[in-house]
């Protein structure tokens, strides 16, 4: 398993503002979009290409285009959600597939109540969309569904996360297929309700209130 932890001045900012318990909702949307397309650009770096012939208006070149299948691009509803737009803007031909798991508050475990994902997964690049890495039950029970469909080459974008959810995801999934976890930045820990410390409260409720 491979972690990323962007480091830019610019993600730093907009992190922090986003952090801000003043921030509204519709601010928190806008910024969540905005570091997901900077984050989707490091998660991106090894996406499969392949060469494509065009013509300059000077001369013919090879240059590249997405290779097939093309890449998809899983939000964890409900906040994973609010991370599409930002990923779609950078990778607007990708296909989009859903997985709706929640958090039991009480046994901090994934509990899966949606899907909408093609059977079969061999060969494509996943994107999972979570902006919580938090105990990292709900990554792992998601990463491991793709994995049973076929998938071996899954990158993770994330908002925070934090060690104790590394850890999990390593012991869980570390050599199960390819998993990198890019996020914007990694937290001092969990509190005793498996909050990230010190985090930005509840993703979901942040980015569409408390239903
Ligand atoms: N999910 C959240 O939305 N926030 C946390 O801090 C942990 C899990």
């Amino acid at each position: 398993m491979q972690v990323h932890i962007a480091e830019h001045p610019l993600i730093a900012h907009k992190l922090t503002v986003l952090r801000d318990r003043r921030t509204d909702s519709p601010t928190f949307r806008l910024l969540v979009a905005e570091l997901v397309t900077l984050l989707a650009y490091e998660a991106t770096r090894s996406i499969a290409v392949r060469e494509h012939a065009i013509d300059t208006p000077i001369a013919p070149m090879v240059g590249v285009e997405l290779a097939r299948p093309k890449p998809i691009v899983v939000p964890i509803l409900r906040a994973g959600l609010g991370m599409l737009e930002g990923m779609t803007r950078l990778l607007p031909t990708a296909e989009v597939g859903f997985l709706g798991l929640f958090r039991d508050e009480e046994t901090l475990e994934a509990v899966t109540y949606a899907n909408r994902l093609p059977d079969d997964l061999s060969g494509r690049q996943c994107f999972v969309l979570d902006p919580m890495l938090a105990t990292g039950g709900t990554l792992i029970a998601s990463v491991e569904y793709l994995f049973e469909r076929g998938a071996r080459d899954v990158t993770a974008i994330c908002v925070l996360c934090a060690p104790e959810g590394l850890a999990a995801c390593e012991a869980a999934l570390g050599g199960r297929g390819e998993l990198k976890i890019v996020a914007a930045a990694l937290d001092e820990r969990l509190d005793e309700r498996g909050y990230i410390v010190p985090g930005l409260g509840d993703a979901g409720d942040r980015l569409y209130g408390v239903v």
